[in-house]
């Protein structure tokens, strides 16, 4: 399948999508990088390895729907298959989510269910949690809310900080993220109602 990266920011774990996705046996092809911000550092980033990208900048649309039109409009261009989110910090509305239903993959710097939204470190922290962690998830109209693919654990430690703890948690984000795009692009995990299905592996 073809793949869109949809980031605002620095773009770590797009990179770490491009960078599995370069190995020949791979199932699936980075096709465009999309960022909703002009100045995202990713876009560098993704243009240094070689991939399109493109900017389409929410603060030219008067709503949501209307950007979410672009993106659809530009994912179709792009001959799109599957959407990887990777920092993407724009909600996205129930049609868009529909539409994309069973293609549209994220990644959360937590243990959802747990920790849903923006500073999931500092309250994992606050809340004196000993394993902390991160999800891939399809995305569904409800924030950070759909069936789970794959999460990794991390142990918090004593003298953690936001900062060294979600270095943690991205070292792992890393590599989940790509083994996910991996049993779905090449159809072993797959959106089954409000579960995901996985194959098991053969050995
Ligand atoms: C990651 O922690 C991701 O889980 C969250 O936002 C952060 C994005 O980092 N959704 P990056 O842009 O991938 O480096």
């Amino acid at each position: 399948p073809r793949v869109a990266v949809l980031i605002s920011g620095r773009g770590s774990n797009m990179m770490s999508l491009i960078e599995a996705a370069a190995a020949p046996d791979f199932p699936a092809e980075i096709a465009v990088v999309i960022s909703n911000r002009p100045d995202a550092h990713g876009l560098a980033r993704a243009q240094a390895a070689n991939i399109p990208t493109r900017i389409i900048d929410h603060k030219a649309f008067a709503d949501r729907a209307g950007f979410d039109a672009a993106l659809d409009a530009a994912l179709a261009e792009e001959q799109v298959d599957l959407v990887c989110l990777a920092g993407f910090m724009r909600l996205l509305t129930a049609g868009f989510t529909q539409k994309w239903s069973g293609r549209m993959i994220n990644i959360h710097p937590a243990l959802l269910p747990s920790f849903k939204g923006l500073h999931t470190h500092e309250r994992a922290l606050a809340e004196g949690v000993k394993i902390h962690g991160c999800t891939v998830h399809f995305v569904t109209a409800e924030m950070d809310v759909g069936p789970i693919i794959m999460q990794a654990a991390v142990p918090v430690l004593e003298a953690d900080t936001p900062d060294t703890l979600g270095a943690r948690v991205l070292e792992q984000e890393h590599v989940i993220y790509p083994a996910a795009l991996r049993l779905v692009s090449d159809g072993r995990a797959r959106l089954a109602g409000n579960r995901v299905a996985v194959d098991e592996f053969e050995t």
